[in-house]
C-alpha cells in the first residue's frame, strides 16, 4: 500500500510529456493474442494494469519482454485458452481476453468479473454479442466459458455502446471466416487504435460512418509494431492540476480532436488554452468559475473518467456546479473524502451539487479508485496544509510516476510505500 503526502498551495509551472494511453494499451496487449508472431507496442505505459495483463499474457504461454517503453509480445507459443483463477487484481482485464482468444483458438475461459470500485460491471452486452456470434456462452460457477469458432454474417446491435464490448467484439470477429457489422458501437478513439494495430497486423476492419464497424474476416495474424496513442486522460488530469493551482502548464504530445468536451469544460472553469500542435498550454484563474451543468457520456461526450477530477476543480469554484454521471452508477465516492478536506457538496444518485468554497484544507482521505484518487491529489494540491491520500497505489493502476511527474513541475509531493 502506499500514501501521497502533499503539501498545498503552490502553483505548478512547467511541461509534462504525456504517455501512452491506458485504455488502448489494454485491449492491444489483448489482442496481441490473435497474432502467433511477434508484435512490438510503442509507447506502452508501465502501469499495474498493464503488468497485470502482461502477467495474464505469461500465464497463457505468451512470451512478453520489455525495453523501455516498447513492449514485444510473442503470442506463438500460447497453447490454453483458459485463465488460471486467482490473478489477484487481473480480473477485469481477463475479460479483453475473451474476445481474442475466441478470435485465435475458437474457446476462451475466464473468471467472471464481478463488481468493481466504480460500480457493478456487467458484461451482458459481450456475452451477448460472442452468442449472435454462434459462440456457446455458459456462465456457471463463477467462470465464464465459451465455445466454438466465431461464425461470419453476424450483424450485431450494441443497445449501449459500450468501450469494452465493442473491443472485444472486434478482437473475436478476426477470427470469423466472414465479415462481421457492429451497429452502435462504441466511438471512443481508443477503439480507433485497437483496430489501427491490428489492421496493421493484418486484419482488415473500419468504421462505416460513425455508427457502424466492419470487421472482414477470414484474415490471419502476422507480425507488427504499432505505437500507442497519447492518453487523453493523463492530459486532462494535468490540465486540471494546472487550472486547480493557478498554475501554467505545458502537456506535451497532446491530441487536441480527442480531448474537446474537456478543454470545453476548462475554458468555462475560466482557464487560457492555447494550442499549438501537440502542446497543450494551459493556464488556471486565480479561482475556477463553476460549471453549470457538466453531463458525463460515452465519446464525444464528456468522458467519464474526467469526472472526478473536475469535480475537486469545482470544490472551489466560485459557484455552484452541477455534474451528473451518466456511465457509472456509483462514481462519486471522492465527493465524501473531498467533504473531509472541507467541500461543500450533496451527492444524490447519479448527481452531484458542488458548492465552491473559497479554500479547502489538508485531510487525511482515501483513493477508492484510480481516477477518484488523482482528483483527492489534485485537491490536495490546492488545499491550505498537508493531505495524506491513503491507498494511493490505485492511482498507479493509470498514471505512471505520478508524485514524480508532479514534483517535476513544482508540486510538493511525496510517496511513502508501506
Ligand atoms: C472503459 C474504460 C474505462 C472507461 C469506460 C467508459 C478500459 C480499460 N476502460 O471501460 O476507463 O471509464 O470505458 O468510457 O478501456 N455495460 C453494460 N453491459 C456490458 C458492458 C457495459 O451494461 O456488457 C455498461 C456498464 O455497466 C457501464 C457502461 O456500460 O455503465 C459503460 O461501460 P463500458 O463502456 O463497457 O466501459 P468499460 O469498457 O468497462
Amino acid at each position: 500500500m502506499a500514501k501521497l503526502i502533499i503539501e498545498g498551495g503552490h502553483a505548478l509551472k512547467g511541461q509534462i510529456n504525456l504517455r501512452g494511453a491506458k485504455n488502448a494499451a489494454l485491449p492491444i496487449l489483448a489482442a496481441a493474442m490473435l497474432v502467433p508472431e511477434p508484435v512490438r507496442i510503442g509507447n506502452c505505459p508501465r502501469l499495474t494494469d498493464v503488468e497485470h495483463m502482461v502477467g495474464l499474457l505469461k500465464a497463457l504461454g505468451c512470451r512478453a519482454e520489455w525495453a523501455g517503453e516498447d513492449l514485444f509480445i510473442d503470442a506463438g507459443s500460447a497453447r490454453t485458452a483458459e485463465l488460471p483463477e486467482g490473478l489477484a487484481g487481473s480480473i477485469r482485464s481477463s475479460v479483453f481476453l475473451l474476445g481474442p482468444l475466441l478470435g485465435r483458438f475458437g474457446a476462451a475461459e475466464a473468471p467472471y468479473p464481478g463488481g468493481c470500485d466504480i460500480g457493478n460491471r456487467p458484461v451482458d452486452l459481450h456475452l451477448k454479442g460472442f452468442r449472435a456470434m454462434g459462440v456457446k456462452v455458459d456462465e456457471a460457477s463463477g467462470r465464464i466459458r465459451c465455445l466454438g469458432r466465431p461464425r461470419g454474417g453476424a450483424e450485431i446491435a450494441l443497445e449501449y455502446p459500450s468501450v469494452g464490448a465493442t473491443e472485444n467484439l472486434i478482437m473475436a470477429a478476426c477470427g470469423a471466416e466472414g465479415d462481421t457489422v457492429l451497429v452502435n458501437p462504441a466511438r471512443e478513439p481508443e477503439i480507433d487504435d485497437l483496430m489501427a494495430f491490428l489492421n496493421g497486423a493484418g486484419f482488415d476492419m473500419r468504421r462505416e460512418g460513425s455508427s457502424r464497424i466492419r470487421v472482414r474476416g477470414g484474415r490471419r495474424g502476422r507480425a507488427t509494431a504499432h505505437a500507442i496513442l497519447p492518453d487523453r486522460i493523463e492530459a486532462g488530469t494535468y490540465m486540471v492540476a494546472a487550472a486547480i493551482t493557478g498554475g501554467h502548464l505545458v502537456i506535451r504530445g497532446g491530441r487536441k480532436e480527442h480531448l474537446s468536451a474537456p478543454l470545453t469544460a476548462l475554458k468555462e472553469a475560466g482557464c487560457r488554452i492555447r494550442i499549438e500542435g501537440g502542446d497543450l498550454d494551459i493556464e488556471g484563474p486565480e479561482r475556477p468559475r463553476e460549471l453549470r451543468r457538466l453531463v458525463t457520456l460515452p465519446y464525444p461526450g464528456f468522458p467519464t473518467d474526467m469526472q472526478s477530477q473536475m469535480f475537486a476543480l469545482c470544490t472551489v469554484a466560485r459557484g455552484t456546479s452541477v455534474l451528473e454521471e451518466n456511465v457509472f452508477e456509483d462514481r462519486f465516492r471522492h465527493g465524501a473524502e473531498l467533504r473531509r478536506m472541507g467541500a461543500d457538496c450533496d451527492l444524490r444518485g447519479r448527481t452531484a451539487v458542488i458548492r465552491g468554497v473559497r479554500s479547502l484544507h489538508g485531510a487525511t482521505v482515501t483513493a477508492h479508485d484510480l481516477r477518484g484518487g488523482a482528483a483527492l491529489a489534485l485537491a490536495g494540491l490546492r488545499a491550505e496544509g498537508i493531505t495524506v491520500v491513503e491507498r494511493a497505489e490505485r492511482i498507479d493502476r493509470g498514471y505512471a510516476d505520478f508524485a514524480a511527474t508532479l514534483r517535476g513541475v513544482g508540486a510538493v509531493i511525496r510517496r511513502e510505500d508501506d
